[in-house]
C-alpha cells in the first residue's frame, strides 16, 4: 500500500514532514515534490534503501542518481568542491534546478553513483523537499518518481499511476512549477559540459562560466573516446508515451504547422486517433480536423510550456490516442530542455 499525504507547498505541516522523515530514516521510499518534477527519495547513505529505488522504478543499476541536499553548506559532505566557480554556481543557483557533477566523497555509496567516481548533487527549491531534507538530516538520493522510461511526474497523481503499491509514501504538494528536470552540469570537465539541459538555461550558466558545452550538440559526443558515457541515463530513449510521437523540428513555423496538418489529415483518413501537443496559437492550423489537442499555452511563454509538457504527454496517452504530433520551440532558454525531452520521447523526428 502506498500512503498519500497532502502537504501545503509553501508551508508544509511539520507533523506530516516528520512522518516522511521517519520513513526515509527507516530505509523506505518517499516520493516528494521538487520545483522541477516529483522525486523518489531514499536515504543516500543507506545502500539497501538506494537499491530499492532502482527496483521500484525498474531502473537499470548503471544509471546514477542525484543526491539532494538541504543546503549548499552540506556540499563538501558528499562531493569535492573543485573550484571557486563551483561555489559561485551554488551561490547563484541553489536552491534551484541545477545539478552539479563533481568528484564524490567516499561516504556516498556506489549504488548512488552507479560505480562512477563522480556524484550529481543539487539543493531543490521547494519548501516540501527542503523540509524533508532538514527533518531527516541525511542527503536524499532521488531520481524522478516515474517508472523507468516514462514521462517524469509533475503531480502526485502521476507518481501514484506509475509507482502505486511499490513505494511507502507520496507527499502530495500539488503540481510542480518548473515541469522539466534540473540542468545536469559536469564540472569535472573544462569547459564544463551540460549533460542534460533543464531548468537553468545555458545562457544563465554562460553568464558565470563563459564557454559551456552541450553534450551531443555537435552530433558527436564531446567526451574523450574510450571513456564510459558521462551520464548513462542521457543516452536512452526516455519519457516515452504509449502513443507514437512524431516531432517536427523545422526552421519555419508556418511550414512546420502545414506539414503537421497534412500528416494529421492523412492519419485521420487512415482511421487513427491523433493527438496534437501544440501551443495555443497553433491550434487554428488544424481547424476542422477530428483530433485531440493538448494546449501547452502561449508560445511566448516557454515556462508555461515546460511546466505543462509532461502532463500533456500523459493526458494524450490517457485519452487513448495512437499518434502524437508535437513541434519544437527552438533552442533559446528553456526551449533547449523542451527540445531534449521531446526528442527523447519521439519515435520519429521530422526536420
Ligand atoms: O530535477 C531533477 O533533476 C529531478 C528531481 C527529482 O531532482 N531528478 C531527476 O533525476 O531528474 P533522474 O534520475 O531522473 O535524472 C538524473 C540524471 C540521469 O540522467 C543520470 O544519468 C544523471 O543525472 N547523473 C546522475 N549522476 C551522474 C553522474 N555522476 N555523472 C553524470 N550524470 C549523472
Ligand atoms: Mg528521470
Amino acid at each position: 500500500m502506498t500512503r498519500v499525504l497532502r502537504v501545503d507547498s509553501q508551508s508544509p505541516d511539520p507533523q506530516v514532514i516528520a512522518v516522511a522523515a521517519a520513513e526515509i530514516l527507516s530505509g523506505h521510499l518517499v516520493a516528494f515534490p521538487t520545483e522541477t518534477v516529483y522525486g523518489l527519495g531514499a536515504n543516500a547513505l543507506d545502500d539497501a534503501a538506494v537499491r530499492r529505488i532502482f527496483m521500484a522504478k525498474g531502473r537499470p543499476a548503471e544509471d546514477p542518481l542525484i543526491v539532494h541536499l538541504a543546503s549548499r553548506e552540506d556540499l563538501s559532505r558528499v562531493a569535492r568542491v573543485l573550484s571557486d566557480k563551483v561555489v559561485e554556481l551554488t551561490r547563484m543557483f541553489w536552491p534551484g534546478p541545477l545539478t552539479l557533477v563533481l568528484p564524490r566523497q567516499p561516504e556516498v555509496p556506489k549504488s548512488v553513483t552507479a560505480g562512477l567516481e563522480t556524484v550529481a548533487v543539487r539543493v531543490p527549491a521547494h519548501a516540501v523537499a527542503l523540509a524533508l531534507l532538514r527533518a531527516s538530516g541525511v542527503p536524499i538520493a532521488a531520481p524522478s518518481a516515474n517508472r523507468f522510461g516514462h514521462a517524469s511526474p509533475t503531480t502526485a497523481r502521476h507518481v501514484l499511476d506509475d509507482l502505486g503499491g511499490r513505494i511507502e509514501l507520496i507527499l502530495d504538494g500539488g503540481p510542480t512549477t518548473v515541469g522539466v528536470e534540473s540542468t545536469v552540469l559536469d564540472m569535472t570537465h573544462y569547459p564544463p559540459v551540460i549533460l542534460r539541459p533543464g531548468g537553468v538555461t545555458r545562457e544563465a550558466l554562460e553568464g558565470i562560466l563563459g564557454r559551456v558545452l552541450v553534450y551531443g550538440e555537435q552530433g558527436e559526443p564531446i567526451m574523450p573516446a574510450g571513456k564510459p558515457p558521462p551520464s548513462p541515463g542521457m543516452l536512452k530513449r526516455h519519457y516515452a508515451p504509449r502513443a507514437r510521437l512524431i516531432l517536427y523540428i523545422t526552421g519555419d513555423l508556418e511550414t512546420t504547422l502545414g506539414k503537421m496538418a497534412e500528416m494529421a489529415q492523412r492519419l485521420v483518413a487512415e482511421g487513427a486517433e491523433v493527438g496534437l501537443l501544440v501551443a495555443e496559437e497553433d491550434i487554428g492550423a488544424f481547424e476542422g480536423l477530428p483530433v485531440r489537442f493538448f494546449n501547452l499555452g502561449s508560445n511566448a511563454d516557454l515556462e508555461g510550456i515546460a511546466r505543462r509538457l509532461f502532463a500533456g504527454l500523459r493526458a494524450l496517452d490517457e485519452q487513448g490516442v495512437e499518434v502524437i504530433l508535437a513541434r519544437d520551440f527552438g533552442e533559446q532558454g528553456l526551449a533547449l530542455a523542451i527540445r531534449d525531452r521531446l526528442r527523447r520521447a519521439a519515435q520519429q523526428v521530422i526536420s
